[in-house]
């Protein structure tokens, strides 16, 4: 057994993760009186929320008329049919809520002429079920939404005397004999002391797995740390074989330039100076979903018709628009542009190609963010202690594709319902029962395992090769061979984690360390994303398999479960997507019939 010292600390909530679903949580569990800890890896503003560009979606009607039954409609197509009807009921109807909100904690929205929350169009956000033009639905303080949101967040929670615990990496879950979950345990990074969160409820807010991929718009702090402790207590991980693609991460740094811009007018073109997505989505064109024009620009480039010398890209043009319109709506990118691809966007197009950008999986939960241990006999079996919510959680809303502007309001809705869920089932009366010793010191021998990992390859060559595998082998196309392939490599992969070497045995800022607990974090994701992969047979939202092109509803829609063994084996099941609304048509809900599957076409 390793010996190493621990402090404990004593809470009702402790969250772990401080972007936008984390700090609304936080938010809303300190507002009710809960005792509640944040834990995080970095400063809570500089949480990868804070990259968010375009906005957040949520039927204000301030820029023409909209309804959340349409919002609802749009996120069901957009999620190809495989999201939980109840959970994108909940999230469509509590939008506008959740934004007013936001705009009262002071989040500095830009404004209309009247003053109200700008909107902007958004890629796959329309009116009247489908049939009507596009809506501007997404709700924007300029270009940098996240960033506005995470601060004022932050701020609130300060005021409500949330506790903070910054630049704490969280090692793992800590888990009662009778499996409940009863705290985290963390290292402080700049002192080099571990910490025993010990609370009635932990919600895991860590974010999503983007650096699983070579080329990602995520921060490289974005490695499924929640994911990775999740599927190391033997729970199962849900739908991870959909990833999206962002259409215009900027061509050689993957840097993000939001949907906005086209939402503002932008335009794709190819090596002819088409506008090709006109011929693809007649209606939408360039505003079609997100998936789709991923796809349309990888056929562009693949049939010969990219840009550049190698032909291997796409332009973005903004170089039509009024410059002051620029400036006003898109500052952030204008400056991304200028640094990242050397481009002034008033006069010249960007150079851009789809990047790893948001995982639709994550770890399955109800909409009220409860991690769900399914079984055969209760697929929505919830497990005790434990919450997920934001990109580490799959509740489900965005099944196998997200629309652009659902991922802020994802994080806000659910973060909020997670406290409003806390304050119900949390007991702040009760006293905390004392942890399971025998858990904390299983987390202490994995960490003291990997301090003094003494194998022969090193974190960085090992992470770089998952990352190339993930890159070539699951990528916006796939194939049986190309995944087959993929799954093979990736064991080869994941086999070398048992010869790690980590060459700082230090405690204090030990980012040797750090990136090693950070890739057996990423890897579990990783398998679970490639097998699942393999495995589904049809082509849905962001996962186009072309052996098998179709969506197949009567095999394949359903949600999979990975659980990933300590031997890096991946175990797949099933289980059925919610079909059923929170609310009765004839009680003010939608009328089924509106949203029954069909081809989804833009
Ligand atoms: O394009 C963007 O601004 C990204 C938004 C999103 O992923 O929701």
């Amino acid at each position: 057994m390793a010996a190493y010292e621990y402090e404990t600390h004593d809470y009702d909530v402790v969250i772990v993760g401080a972007g936008g679903a984390g700090l609304r949580a936080t938010l809303g569990m300190a507002e009710q009186g809960l005792r509640t800890a944040c834990v995080t890896k970095v400063f809570p503003t500089r949480s990868h929320t804070v990259a968010a560009q375009g906005g957040i979606a949520a039927s204000l009607k301030n820029m023409g008329p909209d309804h959340w039954q349409w919002h609802m409609y749009d996120t069901v197509k957009g999620s190809d049919w495989l999201g939980d009807t109840d959970a994108m009921e909940y999230l469509a109807r509590e939008a506008p809520k959740a934004v007013y909100e936001l705009e009262h904690y002071g989040v500095p929205f830009s404004r209309t002429e009247e003053g109200k929350i700008y909107q902007r169009p958004f890629g796959g956000h329309t009116t009247e079920f489908g049939e009507g033009p596009p809506v501007q639905r997404t709700c924007a303080a300029a270009d940098r939404t996240g960033h506005a949101i995470l601060h004022t967040l932050y701020g609130q929670s300060l005021k409500h005397n949330a506790e903070f615990y910054i630049e704490y990496f969280a090692l793992d879950l800590i888990m009662s004999e009778d499996g409940r979950c009863q705290g985290v345990l963390c290292w402080k990074l700049d002192d080099g002391t571990l910490h025993l969160f010990n609370a009635k409820m932990v919600v895991l807010a860590t974010g999503g797995y983007g650096r699983a991929y070579f080329s990602a718009t995520s921060a490289h702090t974005c490695t499924g740390d929640g994911g990775g402790m999740v599927a190391r207590q033997g729970l199962a991980l849900q739908d991870m074989e959909f990833v999206q693609f962002h259409p215009t991460g900027i061509y050689g740094s993957g840097c993000l330039i939001t949907e906005g811009a086209r939402g503002e007018g932008g335009y794709l073109t190819n090596s002819e100076g088409e506008r090709f997505m006109e011929r693809y989505a007649p209606t939408y064109k360039d505003l079609a979903s997100r998936d789709v024009v991923s796809r349309c620009m990888t056929i562009e480039i693949r049939e010969g018709r990219g840009v550049g010398a190698e032909k291997d890209h796409i332009f973005l043009h903004l170089d039509h628009l009024p410059p002051e319109a620029l400036a006003e709506r898109l500052p952030g990118i204008s400056e991304s542009a200028k640094i990242f691809a050397g481009v002034d966007l008033t006069k010249e197009p960007i150079p851009v190609l789809p990047t790893v950008h948001y995982n639709m999986g994550g770890i399955p939960t109800n909409y009220w963010g409860e991690v769900l241990a399914p079984t055969v006999d209760d697929p929505d079996r919830i497990f005790p202690g434990l919450m997920a919510v934001g990109e580490a959680g799959c509740a489900s809303v965005h099944g196998a594709n997200r629309l652009g502007s659902n991922s802020l309001i994802d994080l806000v809705v659910f973060g909020r319902a997670a406290a409003i869920r806390a304050a119900k089932v949390v007991d702040p009366a009760a006293p905390n029962p004392e942890v399971n010793k025998a858990s904390v010191e299983k987390a202490l021998d994995r960490f003291d395992g990997l301090r003094h990992a003494d194998g022969a390859v090193p974190t960085a060559e090992l992470r770089l090769e998952m990352q190339k595998t993930m890159q070539a082998n699951a990528a916006v196309f796939r194939t049986s061979e190309v995944l087959k392939e993929g799954c093979e490599l990736m064991d080869g992969v994941a086999a070398k984690m048992s010869d790690l070497k980590v060459t700082d045995r230090s405690m204090i800022w030990n980012s040797d360390l750090m990136e090693t607990l950070e890739l057996t974090n990423l890897m579990p994701n990783a398998l679970a994303t490639i097998v699942g992969a393999e495995a589904r047979h049809e082509s849905r939202g962001a996962h186009a398999h072309e052996d098998f092109p179709d969506r197949d509803d009567n095999e394949w829609r359903k949600h999979t479960l990975a659980e990933v063994g300590d031997d890096n084996e991946v175990t797949l099941s099933y289980r059925p997507v919610h079909l059923d609304p929170l609310t009765a048509h004839d009680e003010g809900g939608i009328d089924l019939a509106k949203i029954a599957p069909k081809a989804r076409v833009y």
